[in-house]
């Protein structure tokens, strides 16, 4: 999506994939082969590049180090992204600069939890500092027995480890920012996601909050992206509860609550990544219809050939459907859908609607109360 961005500045990119089959990779003109983990791959990347760019955070700190030490310009920085690499860092960054966290605290062994769960009670949440996502890494224990044994064998295996307090949530929210290295800053309204097995579901603009809360969200985001001297987009994912934000966790790339942009505000995350991190005047991050709503399409273990039902889903009126070429492994992200509406519910069920007729597992047509309302956008 980065790239789609790319082409319509004519901005030439040149991509690093592990394989010709990934999404990316299907798509760019200029594509060599080799992992984020090679020093030789990195290298050879930037020689032929003004500046490299990342799409995950898998990307080894010290590798990131020595290219900037080479002179290749990071965007972001290796120091910014060793902060996303790493919720424990994150924790006590935002911590020390007095921004609000769950409560926490790195966890060094396994008979630590007993403490840990008599201040803040249980469940308690663990988590792996470095390498998780889609909530591989994230484990919630709702007993000393279970958690001592899975601390201890994680531990063991050299995960390391945070605990943090299970936080019972109202909402999820998430804040996107754009931050350009002159200091250019542009933030997007703030999106309400939905998370089922830690992976998010679907996502809606504007968030149901108040604007006082929906400032104090982006104040806290834009604190963190000049904190940690972001540059492109960074996202800050929130968790609503008694009233109160708490920070979860950052990106520091395009992200997943922000799909959404691409149709639904006037310039998209992809594109206001590529404008910030060349230093270009940053686009409006407006909404462009009173409420927009995105639904993942994630694969199941049933078979499904998504180009084969494509054509019912696009016979959805106002449903934007973006499908990434991935090969359909059960818990993967392997598309979206996109709607705008005159309001939160209008806008979801449009994007549900088609996803359903992408994704559902029976061939059932859609009953009457789930028909899109087309109110207009
Ligand atoms: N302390 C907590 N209390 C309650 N739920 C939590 C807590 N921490 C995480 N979760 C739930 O698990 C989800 C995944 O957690 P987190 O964002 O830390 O994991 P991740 O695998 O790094 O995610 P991502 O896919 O965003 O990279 C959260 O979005 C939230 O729904
Ligand atoms: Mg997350």
């Amino acid at each position: 999506m980065t790239i789609q961005a790319a082409i319509s500045l004519a901005t030439p990119i040149a991509l690093l994939a592990t394989s010709h089959d990934e999404s990316a990779a299907q798509i760019a003109p200029d594509v060599s082969l080799g992992r984020a983990g090679s020093p030789e791959a990195l290298d050879a990347l930037a020689r032929r590049c003004s500046m490299l760019t990342f799409d995950h955070e898998q990307v080894d700190p010290g590798i990131m180090r020595d290219l900037e030490a080479a002179g290749h310009t990071l965007r972001p920085s290796a120091r910014t992204m060793a902060i996303a690499q790493d919720k424990s860092l994150q924790r006590a960054l935002f911590q020390r600069e007095g921004l609000p966290v769950p409560p926490w605290q790195q966890l060094q062994r396994a008979a630590d939890l007993a403490e840990f769960a008599r201040s803040h009670g249980w469940p308690v949440v663990l988590k792996a500092a470095r390498g998780g996502y889609d909530g591989r890494g994230v484990w919630v224990a709702d007993s000393q027995p279970t958690a001592a044994a899975l601390a201890a064998d994680l531990l063991a295996a050299g995960v390391p480890l945070i605990v943090e307090a299970w936080v019972p949530m109202e909402r999820e929210l998430a804040v996107l920012v754009a931050r350009s290295p002159s200091g250019g800053l542009a933030v997007y309204p703030v999106v309400e996601t939905v998370q089922a097995g830690g992976i998010c579901r679907e996502a809606v603009a504007p968030a149901s909050i108040d604007s006082e809360l929906a400032q104090q969200a982006i104040e806290i985001a834009t604190t963190i992206a000049t904190t940690i001297d972001a540059a492109g987009i960074i996202a800050v994912e929130l968790f609503l509860a008694g009233g109160k934000l708490l920070i979860n966790e950052i990106a520091t790339r395009p992200h997943n609550s922000g799909h959404l942009s691409i149709e639904g505000c006037c310039t998209s995350q992809f594109e206001n990544h590529l404008r910030a991190i060349l230093d270009w005047p940053l686009g409006s991050t407006e909404l462009l219809a009173p409420a927009a709503a995105m639904v993942n399409l994630i694969a199941t273990e049933t078979a499904i050939e998504l180009p084969s039902r494509l054509p019912r889903a696009l016979a959805v009126k106002g449903a934007h459907i973006h499908l990434y070429g991935k090969e359909m492994r059960p818990g993967r992200k392997v598309g979206h859908v996109t709607a705008l509406g005159a309001g939160i519910e209008a806008a979801l069920t449009t994007a549900r609607t088609a996803a359903a007729l992408l994704m559902e597992e029976l061939e059932g047509t859609i009953s009457e109360d789930q028909r899109p309302l087309n109110d207009g956008w």
